[in-house]
């Protein structure tokens, strides 16, 4: 087994690792000295658990240009807070709007309410690079389209999407606009005002550097969602419906509190270093990669070419060599941890022409070494001379 101190993890879209200091520390704090049920009581470790959230809260808030950090509902990763957007939005009759970029933690929910109540769906293809024409969005637009959900960046393709033009597009032609911001949160700018996001679902465990089990979603204000849970909420414990107040409306049982506490850190960290000095540092280490991998034999490298801008995610695929192989192979020789496969994304792949093959992805983090990106250029070479020589 490969010792973690000596592993060369490029697999932070999946999830970030390491964690920046301060994270650990903040969820054993918690667990040791704040480990009362949050909104559940008045006595003091109860309230210091409560600030917990609510200083989470604030620093998300601040982290993505909200007004009110209560529009903000704790969620257990995107595809739960993902969920409560598309579930808690469609009506029967409506139709929604989405690229054929997205993660199947939008598109399954998607078909799953097309089988359920008969919504209707249109998915509009991304070129091979990933660029989306925001015309061909307007185009598709009818009376009763009700929503427009897009990736911000493609968790296959690293490719990003022109937001701000869609929350325009979406504004002026009075749909709701949900970004899934899975790899775009703590890496790329984000202001949901400016940027007319009505709903922005994001992982706690990914750019925001924080743990598993955490993640969330902003709720515009003047947008009701039907809650996707119903059940205790500490407030209005005599009512038999949901409380309309927020968060309580979409955060029914007891919270991820220690989990929350180390997002909390990680979202400081953000904070503190900027997502610029993050994403810069990120679409270096990326470059870099890519142009080494470029220089081997049979590799192709899926998405935006070198120097257009994209997120940490180098997709590629090596004529001849499978890729689950490949990452096999990186991982038991070479102690180099990424992931191969189809990503959740069928679409994407259709979208890329990878559908019938898959890909390997590299995803660098912002505590990614120069030196790891030699060493995966160096461990891809030697791969593809050794399986060359053996076909
Ligand atoms: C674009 C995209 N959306 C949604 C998800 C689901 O995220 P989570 O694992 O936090 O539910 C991912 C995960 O990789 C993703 O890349």
């Amino acid at each position: 087994m490969n010792d973690p101190k000596s592993i060369i993890y490029l697999d932070n879209a999946a999830t970030s690792w390491p964690k920046p200091p301060g994270v650990v520390e903040a969820i054993e704090r918690n667990v040791r000295e704040n480990a009362a049920n949050p909104g559940r009581g008045s006595h003091e470790m109860a309230v210091k658990a409560s600030r917990v959230l609510f200083d989470a809260r604030k620093r998300l808030a601040r982290l993505f240009g909200i007004g009110n950090p209560n529009d903000i509902a704790f969620a257990l990763n995107t595809t739960h807070a993902l969920n409560l957007a598309i579930q808690g939005l469609l009506k029967p009759g409506d139709h929604v709007i989405a690229t054929s970029l997205e993660h199947n933690s939008v598109r399954r929910p998607i078909e799953a309410m097309k089988r359920r109540f008969g919504i209707e769906a249109t998915f509009i293809a991304a070129d091979e690079q990933g660029n989306l024409n925001v015309k061909d969005v307007e185009a598709a637009i009818t009376p009763r389209t009700r929503l427009i959900a897009a990736s911000h960046s493609s968790n296959l393709l690293g490719s990003i999407a022109p937001i701000a033009d869609l929350g325009e597009l979406a504004r002026r032609r009075g749909a709701r606009f949900l970004v899934d911001a899975a790899q775009s949160a703590g890496v790329l700018s984000i202001d949901v005002e400016a940027m007319g996001i009505d709903l922005l679902a994001f992982p706690g465990h990914k750019g925001l550097l924080g743990p598993q089990g955490t993640g969330g979603l902003y709720i515009h204000p003047d947008l009701d969602l039907e809650p996707l849970m119903h059940g205790g909420t500490g407030s209005k414990s005599e009512a038999p419906e949901q409380p309309t107040v927020r968060p309580d409306r979409y955060e029914a049982g007891t919270q991820n509190t220690p989990g929350i506490a180390g997002l909390s850190e990680g979202v400081q960290f953000v904070l503190r270093e900027t997502t610029k000095a993050i994403h810069d540092k990120e679409r270096q280490l990326t470059f870099e990669l890519m142009e080494g991998l470029l220089g081997i034999e049979g590799v192709r490298i899926l998405g935006p070419q070198i120097g257009v801008e994209r997120t940490a995610i180098v997709s590629f695929t090596i004529e001849g060599i499978d890729p689950s192989e490949m990452a096999f192979l990186l991982d038991r020789q070479f102690g180099i941890a990424v992931r191969a496969g189809f990503h959740c994304t069928p679409l994407g792949h259709e979208t890329a022409g990878t559908y019938e093959t898959g890909a390997v992805r590299a995803s660098p983090g912002y505590f990614t070494d120069k030196s790891d990106i030699v060493s995966m250029i160096d461990a891809v070479r030697e791969i593809v001379g050794t399986m060359g020589r053996r076909n």
